[in-house]
């Protein structure tokens, strides 16, 4: 495969949905999301506009990371439904003209995985080594500093075979060892499996953390670590835990060779690192993750100026024939029209669909506007609220059942079903069928934008001609094929007017009043954007 086969692709014109199954659609009266749940609502994601799905886990798990701790690679758990139902749901969105990315969990097994149960039966297990076992500190205590994610050491103490293992998230989410070839051919199994049932790709959990140091060294303490308001796993800094060179060569580009020799699947990495250390998961001529998961909008500042500084940072830092691409949420952060209001999230829409070059991920229920639902204390799920009360780290409230109808169960549930997160309030509103027909709603908001992204390819593939701040707005100009399209948001509380690089000849979308088509001004009010085509 050349070079240029590798780093070319669907997914680069593609727009990615994340469904978070639980909250999608409950069709079996348990009060969690299931796959028919999904499949009857394929509808939407057509209507939407949106060209891939990628669904979190569906795999058997005793669920105490709600999927994140796999029991079976290769299963489906009940509670989603049966193979029969997964493979109704691929055919049926294949036939939509729809891919579908699946979730796998590489860094680490649910504990209930017959792996794990054999691995710390004994010490001479044949899978003994599949997972990371050591002795306790000479004096005592877990063998390293190093702390998990969900809260507290990432070591805990196995009392029958008198070691620790290692668990970069819960005790329930043991850490596999890649070091071991057996685990790197039987993870690549399960992955060829669901390549086999035509599954387009994966987006692979915490990628990053696949390896450890070899020696096993302490992890620098982070001397700016506030217990009080910071998480405990921000107490150290992540040297010898984490990111390891090893990562590429034993866990992504074996990976990558298995998409490529199946044929153009893609594998985009979750990887929470600064830019500089992200764009190494491209590896050297294609031969890492198609998309390492951009989040630096996750944690974005809000005004001109910081996204321009930003947009540039990032795509100076991008290898040769890296794509970008960009999200504005997932089912662990808060919600974007939380953190920047409901209508900063209308203009982080247009950015992301029309001003930001790369592949966009949007998150279920974004497209409606959901902002995150408060959990009563009697209602928290998230183990991650429980290990870390009080400190933003708890999940539930982006993860609610997506709101479909008016009413009780939202069209998430059955009425008299208790959902297995609060709904919410459910403004008139705030719903799928509220906005379908809705002009301005932020549902109908996505659609324009999404048809507008498929028909101009100066928004689904074209470069930056220029991305510059005028005051509080910030301008940015794409062009391809003859096409020059300006972006326009105007992140201030003011009326703003902005000066073009040539004259406009049509208004793609805005208020129509907001663009004087004969001249290279336009006039935008305050939080508003416009999409216009400018003179070539
Ligand atoms: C990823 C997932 C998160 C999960 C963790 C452990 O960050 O997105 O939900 O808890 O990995 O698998």
């Amino acid at each position: 495969m050349t070079e240029r086969t590798r780093t070319q692709g669907w997914w680069r014109e593609a727009v990615i949905y994340q469904v978070y199954p639980r909250s999608y659609r409950d069709t079996d009266g348990d009060g969690v999301g299931d796959l028919p749940g999904i499949a009857s609502r394929l509808d939407h994601l057509a209507e939407l506009g949106v060209d891939a799905v990628w669904i979190s886990p569906i795999y058997p798990s005793p669920m105490a990371d709600f999927g994140y701790d796999v029991a079976d690679y290769t299963g489906i758990d009940p509670l989603f439904g049966t193979m029969a139902d997964f493979d109704a749901l691929l055919a049926a969105a294949h036939g939509r003209g729809l891919k579908v990315i699946l979730d796998f969990v590489p860094n680490h097994s649910s504990e209930a995985h017959p792996w794990f149960v054999e691995s710390r039966s004994s010490h001479d297990n044949r899978r003994r080594d599949w997972y990371i076992w050591r002795d306790a500190a000479p004096e005592g205590g877990p063998p390293t500093n190093w702390q998990s994610a969900s809260g507290g050491p990432a070591w805990e103490w196995d009392g029958g075979t008198g070691q620790y293992y290692l668990h970069t998230f819960l005790p329930e989410q043991p850490d596999l060892n890649w070091r071991n070839p057996e685990v790197r051919a039987a993870m690549l199994d399960a992955m060829r499996f669901w390549f086999k049932k035509g599954v387009d790709g994966f987006r692979l959990d915490v990628v990053y953390h696949c390896v450890k140091d070899a020696e096993f060294r302490e992890d620098p303490v982070n001397p700016d670590h506030e217990p009080a308001i910071d998480p405990p796993f921000g107490a150290v800094i992540r040297t010898h835990s984490s990111d390891q060179p090893e990562v590429m060569p034993l866990v992504v580009e074996p990976m990558r060779a298995l998409a490529d020799e199946m044929g153009g699947r893609l594998l985009i990495g979750e990887i929470y690192l600064p830019p500089a250390r992200l764009m190494r998961y491209y590896g050297t001529d294609g031969s890492g993750v198609q998309l390492p998961f951009n989040f630096a909008l996750v944690f974005a500042d809000w005004n001109a100026g910081a996204l321009r500084d930003l947009i540039l940072g990032y795509e100076r830092l991008l290898p040769e024939g890296g794509w970008p691409n960009w999200v504005l949420g997932n089912h662990d952060q808060s919600r974007i029209a939380t953190r920047i209001g409901p209508g900063g999230a209308r203009l982080a829409a247009v950015l992301l669909l029309a001003g930001l070059r790369g592949t966009p991920t949007i998150y279920y229920g974004d497209e409606i506007g959901m902002e995150d639902v408060p959990i009563p204390p009697d209602r928290v799920r998230d183990p991650w609220e429980r290990n870390m009360p009080g400190l933003g780290e708890g999940r539930d409230p982006c993860r609610t059942p997506m709101r479909w109808t008016d009413g009780r169960g939202a069209g998430f549930c059955a009425p008299d079903v208790k959902p297995w997160l609060p709904i919410g309030t459910v403004g008139p509103d705030g719903t799928v069928a509220a906005q379908a027909d809705a002009p301005g709603s932020m549902l109908t908001l996505h659609q324009a934008l999404l048809r507008l992204r498929r028909t101009h390819p100066a928004l689904h593939r074209g470069d930056y001609e220029a991305i510059d701040v005028q005051g509080d707005v910030l301008l940015v100009v794409r062009r391809a094929k003859g096409e020059r399209i300006a972006v326009a948001l105007n992140f201030g509380d003011r009326m703003a007017e902005v000066a073009l690089p040539s004259d406009v000849t049509g208004v793609l979308l805005g208020a129509q009043d907001a663009a004087r088509p004969s001249a290279k001004l336009l006039r935008l009010p305050l939080r508003a954007a416009a999409i216009v085509a400018l003179a070539v």
